[in-house]
This record gives structure tokens, C-alpha cells and sequence, in this order.
């Protein structure tokens, strides 16, 4: 993977991908998540999640995570993931997905995926499961042919990306230089 440019970490999720959120406490473990919030141009995301899930007590101790982005060709494989526990499931061997080793956290990229980005946790907002993550470092996979991301309907249904359409001149004043 190459080494996407911090203020660009946005862009691989203010489009509402399901994503892969890792932890690692003594072993690594991976859940589904669709509920994510981009909050501004800066690289910090929102998502929701708490003690149901056993993710959770890692985010929460270790305040690190990787938010991996699969995209449709692993739609199985993103919902076997969230449909099972990594209290009794090795889900890295379950679903043939290879841990990376980050630079900032402990929680491993995964290499299968489109992209990823290493994240520490700054906030939990119990009253509302809100976790708030600062990315510390995002990778593209440029030579992956198959980029189309998935999105969540909420009813078990999912919306695979179509097409992209470029309005960036006429949103040129409320875009950050150089993005
Ligand atoms: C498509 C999909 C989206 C999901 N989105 C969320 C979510 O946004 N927040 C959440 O807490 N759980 C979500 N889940 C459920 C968790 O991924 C699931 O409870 C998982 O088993 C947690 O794994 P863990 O117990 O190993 O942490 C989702 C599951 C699926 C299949």
C-alpha cells in the first residue's frame, strides 16, 4: 500500500463505506461497522459502537484501532465479520485475511483491503456510543482492480458505489487547498 496524505483520510470515508474497524488486546480482532461520521477536514471520525460488541473493551483500553475499508468483492466476507464474536472467533483466520503490522498502533491494517487508516481514540461519548478517532496514518492500495466500496441500507441490504461524478470546481470554495 502507499502512503495516502493525512488530510486526504477523509475522502476514503465520507462516502459512508461499510468499513472494518481492528483492535489488538493480546490478540487482534475485527468488527463491521456502517455507523461512521466524518466531523470536519481534519482527520477525525466518528463511530458508533459500545460494550455489545467485544471490540469495544479494546478501543477502550488500548484507545487505538485501524478503520479498514473492504470493498464489494469481500461482502461475505464483511458481514461473517459482523455477524460473529472475537470473543470465541479468530476472525483474521476465519475469513483468510492477513494482519499488517501499522506504524502508529497495534491493531493491524488488513491487506486485502482497499485502504487503511490507523486511528487513536481521542473521545468516547457514552451517552450516545459515539467513538471519536483522530487517523494518524491512511495507505491506498493503487494496484487493486477492484475499488467499488459497499454501503450499508440498514435492513441487511447494501448499495455497491456506481457513478462517480466530479462537481469539485463548482464546490472549489469550500474545498481545503490541495485536496
Ligand atoms: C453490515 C454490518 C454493519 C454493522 N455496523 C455496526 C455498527 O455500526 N456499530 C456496531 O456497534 N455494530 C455494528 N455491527 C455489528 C458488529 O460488527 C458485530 O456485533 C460484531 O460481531 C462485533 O464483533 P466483536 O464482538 O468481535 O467486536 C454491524 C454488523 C454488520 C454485519
Amino acid at each position: 500500500m502507499r502512503q495516502l496524505k493525512l488530510s486526504k483520510a477523509f475522502t476514503l470515508i465520507e462516502s459512508g463505506p461499510v468499513v472494518l474497524v481492528t483492535t489488538h488486546d493480546e490478540k487482534n480482532n475485527i468488527m463491521t461497522i456502517s455507523w461512521t461520521m466524518v466531523l470536519d477536514f481534519t482527520p477525525v471520525f466518528a463511530i458508533t459502537t459500545g460494550e455489545w460488541n467485544h471490540s469495544f473493551s479494546a478501543l477502550r483500553k488500548n484507545r487505538e484501532c485501524v478503520i479498514a475499508i473492504p470493498t464489494v468483492d469481500m461482502l461475505d466476507q464483511v458481514v461473517g465479520i459482523g455477524t460473529c464474536s472475537g470473543v470465541d472467533t479468530d476472525k483474521f483466520t476465519k475469513f483468510k485475511l492477513t494482519p499488517v503490522q501499522g506504524k502508529f498502533v497495534k491493531a493491524p491494517l488488513i491487506k486485502e483491503c482497499l485502504a487503511n487508516i490507523e486511528c487513536k481514540v481521542i473521545d468516547i461519548v457514552r451517552k450516545h456510543n459515539i467513538v471519536v478517532l483522530n487517523a494518524v496514518a491512511a495507505y491506498v492500495d493503487l494496484a487493486r482492480k477492484e475499488k467499488r466500496t459497499v454501503h450499508a441500507v440498514g435492513d441487511g441490504t447494501f448499495i455497491v458505489d456506481g457513478r462517480k461524478m466530479d462537481r469539485s470546481k463548482m464546490m472549489a470554495s469550500k474545498l481545503p487547498d490541495g485536496l
